[in-house]
């Protein structure tokens, strides 16, 4: 799924002049959830990447199965070498409609919601999203999806794989 939206970006990253590179996992234990839906996050991210992220830069897509809180995790990283987020303005990312320093600096037009809706839908996977960043250096958006139990199989081409979401009985995110 990652890969499939590196593809179709490709292009647009060029002609900015920003490098696009994606780094996927080998192996990634199954994901269940809303392809649609963690479509749009993803693309959210690289948008965000891309716009706030001058040309000559560099936008990086990783994924990677990870294991925290005796629970097993697949996290999709989407690292950029843009503006940078100052500190007092990350914990309002999330919020609707709030729109940064870095927005103003290059001008794009945009409404705020992207990460707000990013957000919301990984609430409702079960999931979450968290950023580091530093001002001038760049930014990292990582994306945290609960592994299903069902044990990975080879052999099929995107990453992470999803699956129908059969039930909404995840324990929410907030009691992390
Ligand atoms: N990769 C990034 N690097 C630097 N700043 C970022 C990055 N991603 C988001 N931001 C900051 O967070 C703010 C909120 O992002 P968000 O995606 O929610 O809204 P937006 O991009 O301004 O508008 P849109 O609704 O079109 O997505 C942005 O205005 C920008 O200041
Ligand atoms: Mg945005």
């Amino acid at each position: 799924m990652a890969r499939n939206l590196v593809e179709d970006r490709k292009r647009l990253f060029a002609e900015r002049n920003i490098e696009l590179h994606f780094e996927p996992s080998e192996s990634l234990p199954l994901v269940r959830g809303d392809e649609r839906m963690l479509t749009q996050v993803f693309a959210n991210l690289m948008t965000n990447a891309m716009h706030y992220t001058p040309a000559g830069g560099r936008v990086s897509m990783a994924s990677r199965s990870v294991q925290e809180d005796d629970e097993d995790w697949v996290i999709l990283m989407v690292e950029d070498t843009g503006l940078g987020i100052p500190m007092q303005e990350q914990e309002k990312l999330f919020t609707r409609f709030f729109r940064g320093s870095a927005s103003r600096k290059m001008g794009n037009p945009g409404t705020g919601l992207g990460l707000a809706i990013c957000k919301e839908i990984l609430d409702r996977h079960g999931g979450r999203i968290t950023v580091q960043s530093r001002p001038a250096q760049g930014s990292i958006f990582t994306v945290w999806l609960p592994s299903a139990s069902a044990p990975a199989q080879m052999g099929f081409d995107f990453d992470p794989r999803i699956e129908d979401q059969p039930s909404r009985e995840e324990p929410s995110p907030s009691a992390r």
